[in-house]
């Protein structure tokens, strides 16, 4: 552990020395500016930082959205995690994977050694209470950046990813976030419509994510209490944030697109847990109501559950002073409006899209970012949370400014880590803080 501490040490005092003498936006490396080096004849070497099922995904989109992108560094805290994302990147693309044994790293100090590594862009793909720490040190590390959604647990850790995220674009880094809807054709050209007021001013949207059951892993006897949860990290909102956060986030960054990304002035809410209520499911809810409030009278009401054996729904409907629009999130979207619409074009793979993009906007020298409103959608989800746990009506400025860290620091991580579970959430009894 001390061992741990001192290297960090070292790390940040070299990464901060070479954000000193790089001034603002340069490579340390390549002594240009980030954003006008000119990459497009060079290789663009991508690490994975979280070798799950998303940030296979993640890494696989990557390979394919540039003749010139090659994986060369893996960063896992379970070594059979990563050799299994390692053996399906080699069957789906095994021309662009270049990770030799030296470059596949394990541990939780394992995303340090990775940025210490020459690759250009990271992908992000642990489970979210890590983000802001990753975030960190991608950024100080000069590294362009893919990460999940969402990109925090608490308001603590939501605050530090807007600062990083303003390092980032001061350094002419990318920085693109898995809030994949925003990359989805039927949805990029409906919003477009809504936003030039086919239906007028939007004052009302209504979200749901209700789904089913999630994946569990049974415990293995060689398992600690603490290896149990980060198998199984879902179910702990230190480490998910809980499904408001982990999930239904999506249908909250809906509700923000068609809010034109305005944040509300607070929310009121319920929750709790009826049928995921065994011990090896932690401590988070499995349903929650929200009542978000805007300037001017709008309104965001959303729903979202996981319970097995219940309807489904995974939608958005919206009104405005001119009409109505709903969009459901596989199929259906369309516009009753001054005109009525309806989408019928060629579905993209909205995944890929991600990546398309984010490699041609480093080519081109003008990186996408997406870092505040990461943060703000997040921190939806985070506050829908907070009203819920504590049944206490709160303002956006309270639950932003909130105290309260729900994990411990980065660097405080190994295998003896011992991290009481907080009992579930009772609403009246639940303090904020
Ligand atoms: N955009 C989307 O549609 C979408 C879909 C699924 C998941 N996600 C998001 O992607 C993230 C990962 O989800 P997943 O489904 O891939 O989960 P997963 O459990 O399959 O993968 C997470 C991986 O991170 C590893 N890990 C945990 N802590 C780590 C650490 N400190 N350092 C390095 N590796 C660590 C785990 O061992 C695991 O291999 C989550 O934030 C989730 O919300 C997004």
């Amino acid at each position: 552990m001390k061992k741990d501490y001192k290297s960090r040490r070292e790390f940040i005092k070299k990464s901060s020395s070479a954000v000193l003498t790089s001034a603002v936006g340069f490579n340390i490396l390549s002594a240009q500016p980030l954003s006008q080096r000119n990459i497009n004849s060079e290789t663009l070497k991508v690490g994975l930082i979280g070798c799950g099922g998303r940030g296979t995904g993640a890494a696989l989109q990557a390979s394919k959205a540039d003749p010139n992108v090659i994986i060369t560094a893996m960063a896992d805290i379970f070594r059979d995690r990563l050799d299994k994302s390692y053996e399906n990147l080699k069957l789906e693309n095994p021309d662009k994977l270049k990770v030799d044994e030296g470059h596949k790293f394990i541990g939780f100090d394992s995303y340090r050694k990775l940025l210490e590594t020459d690759v250009d862009v990271v992908i992000l793909a642990t489970p979210p209470n890590f983000r802001p720490g990753h975030l960190a040190a991608a950024v100080e590390a000069d590294k362009h950046i893919f990460c999940e959604k969402p990109v925090a647990v608490d308001a603590p850790g939501i605050r530090s990813v807007i600062e990083t995220a303003k390092k980032a674009k001061e350094k002419g880094l990318a920085m693109m976030s898995g809030f994949c809807w925003r990359h989805d054709t039927p949805k990029i050209d409906t919003y477009q419509r809504i936003l030039d007021g086919a239906i007028g001013d939007v004052h009302t949207v209504y979200n749901t994510y209700n789904t089913g059951a999630l994946w569990f892993h049974e415990r293995q006897p060689q398992w600690s209490d603490f290896e149990f949860q980060m198998r199984n990290w879902l179910y702990y909102t230190w480490i998910s944030g809980d499904h408001i956060t982990e999930q239904a986030v999506h249908s909250l960054d809906l509700m923000a697109w068609a809010m034109s990304d305005e944040v509300p002035l607070k929310a009121t809410g319920t929750g709790g847990r009826q049928s995921r209520t065994e011990e090896q499911y932690g401590n988070v809810y499995d349903h929650f109501a929200i009542v978000y409030e805007y300037p001017n009278g709008k309104k965001g009401f959303h729903f979202s559950r996981q319970q097995k054996d219940c309807s489904r729904a995974y939608h958005v409907e919206l009104t405005g002073s001119q009409g109505t629009s709903y969009i459901d999130v596989f199929r259906k979207h369309e516009i009753k409006g001054k005109e009525k619409w309806k989408w019928r074009g060629e579905k993209n793979n909205m995944y890929q899209n991600e990546h398309d993009t984010l490699f041609a906007s480093i080519r081109k020298g003008d990186p996408y970012f997406d870092g505040i409103r990461m943060a703000n959608s997040t921190m939806l989800a985070i506050l829908g949370r907070m009203v819920a746990y504590t049944g206490q009506t709160l303002t956006w400025d309270e639950a932003l400014n909130s105290q309260e860290v729900l994990g411990p620091e980065l660097e405080a991580f190994s295998w003896d880590l011992k991290w009481p579970m907080k009992e579930v959430a009772k609403p009246g009894i639940t303090k904020f803080s």
